[in-house]
C-alpha cells in the first residue's frame, strides 16, 4: 500500500502549511444522484439553481461532453454559478479535465480560490493510480492553504482505465481525501479495447444460451434455447465496491447513456445498489427520479429490517422469522439498510413519511 512509505501518523496532516487537515472520516451524505450539468450551457446553467434541494448533488462538468473550445467559458460558468448560488442541503461537485490535458491546472487554479468554500468534491477522471491522487492531493493543499479555506476538499476518482482498475485499492487509499469512485463504462471499455459501441449498460452479444434439451440423452441443436443477456459491469463494480469498503469511502455506479431506456437504466442503478453502491450519475433529469428511487431502500426491505433488528434483541444468537433464520450476519445486513433510510430520510421528506408510516411488528 502507498500510504506505507509515508509514517501512518504523518498521513493525516496537512500537505501544505495552513491547509485544513484531511478528515478521518468521509461523512456518509446522501449522493443518490450526481446529476451532471454543462455551465457553459447557458439554458442548462440557469436550470440549476430550481434544482437545488430536487437532487443530492449537482455536478459542474468540465471534461468529456465539453468542447474544447468551451473549456473556459465552462470554468468561468461554473464559478459564476457557485459564487450566486445557495445550495443548502445539495452537494456541489465539479469534474475537472483528465490530468494530461492542457486545461486542468488552470481549472484547479481557478476554482479552489474562487469557489473551494463551496465545492464539496473534485472528480478526477481517467485515474491511473495513486500517482495521480498524491499530485492532485498536494495541489489541493497549496492551493487550500493560500485560499485560507477551512475544509477539504474531498477527491473521487473515476475508475476508467485499465490501469486504473488494476491499481483500485492503492488508488482509494492513496489519500484521507478520497471520497468515493465511479464506474466510467464508455472510457474504461475504449481503453480495455472492449468491442461495445455504447455508454454504460448491457450489451445483447454478452449472454449464456441454456443447454438444448436432450431426446434419449441425444443433444438437439436444432431445439430453440432461452438466452440470458449478463451485465458487462459486474465484475468492474464488484472491484469498486470491495475497493472502497474496505477503505471507507463510496462506491457509485456512472452514467447510462441511453436516457430513453429508463427500464434498462433502472436495471443498471439497481444492480449496482444491490452491490453495494450508494448512487450513480444523472445525465437528464428523468434519470434523478430513477436514482433516488432506486438508492433509497425500499419500503418493504426497511420494514423488514426494522423487525429483524427489533426481533434480534441484543444482536446475538439466532430467531426465526417466516421460517428464516436470522442470526448476527443478518442482522448486520439489516442495520446497513436502517441507517441508509435513517440518512435518507434526514434529506427526503417524501421518503421520511413512507418510512414513518411503516408499522414494526416484531
Ligand atoms: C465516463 O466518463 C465514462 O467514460 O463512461
Ligand atoms: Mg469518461
Amino acid at each position: 500500500m502507498t500510504a506505507a512509505s509515508r509514517s501512518p501518523k504523518d498521513f493525516f496532516r496537512p500537505l501544505a502549511v495552513g491547509a485544513p487537515t484531511p478528515l478521518r472520516e468521509i461523512p456518509a451524505r446522501p449522493s443518490r444522484a450526481i446529476h451532471f450539468f454543462d455551465p457553459s450551457n447557458p439554458k442548462m446553467a440557469a436550470k440549476v439553481p430550481d434544482m437545488v434541494g430536487t437532487v443530492d448533488v449537482l455536478l459542474g462538468n468540465l471534461e468529456d461532453a465539453i468542447k474544447a473550445d468551451n473549456k473556459e467559458a465552462a470554468r468561468e460558468g461554473l464559478v459564476e454559478i457557485a459564487q450566486e448560488t445557495d445550495f443548502g442541503p445539495t452537494q456541489l461537485w465539479t469534474r475537472i479535465n483528465a490530468l494530461d490535458s492542457p486545461w486542468v491546472l488552470d481549472d484547479l487554479t481557478t476554482l479552489v480560490p474562487a469557489i473551494g468554500d463551496k465545492l464539496d468534491v473534485i472528480m478526477v477522471p481517467k485515474v491511473q493510480g495513486a500517482e495521480d491522487i498524491h499530485y492532485v492531493d498536494r495541489l489541493l493543499a497549496q492551493l487550500e492553504a493560500k485560499a485560507g479555506l477551512e475544509k477539504p476538499i474531498l477527491v473521487h476518482a473515476i475508475l476508467e482505465t485499465a490501469r486504473g482498475v488494476a491499481n483500485v485499492e492503492e488508488i482509494c487509499g492513496a489519500s484521507p481525501r478520497m471520497q468515493g469512485l465511479s464506474l466510467g463504462p464508455a472510457d474504461l471499455a475504449a481503453d480495455r479495447r472492449m468491442k461495445t459501441t455504447r455508454v454504460g449498460g448491457g450489451h445483447p452479444g454478452y449472454l449464456v444460451r441454456e443447454d438444448p434439451p436432450r431426446i434419449d440423452g441425444v443433444a438437439n441443436l436444432e431445439a430453440s434455447r432461452a438466452t440470458y443477456q449478463q451485465d458487462l459491469w459486474h465484475y468492474t463494480i464488484a472491484r469498486m465496491v470491495d475497493a472502497c469498503a474496505m477503505h471507507g469511502i463510496y462506491p457509485y455506479y456512472g452514467p447510462f447513456g441511453d436516457i430513453s431506456d429508463t427500464t434498462a437504466c433502472e436495471d443498471q442503478f439497481r444492480n449496482a445498489f444491490l452491490l453495494g453502491c450508494v448512487g450513480t450519475w444523472s445525465l437528464h433529469p428523468k434519470q434523478i427520479a430513477i436514482a433516488n428511487r432506486v438508492f433509497s431502500p425500499s419500503v418493504e426491505d426497511v420494514a423488514h429490517a426494522r423487525r429483524v433488528v427489533a426481533a434480534m434483541g441484543d444482536g446475538t444468537g439466532a430467531v426465526m422469522l417466516d421460517g428464516k433464520m436470522e442470526d448476527d450476519a443478518s442482522l448486520k445486513q439489516c442495520l446497513v439498510m436502517v441507517e441508509l433510510a435513517e440518512q435518507l430520510a434526514a434529506v427526503d421528506p417524501e421518503l421520511k413519511q413512507q418510512y414513518d408510516a411503516i408499522e414494526t411488528e416484531a
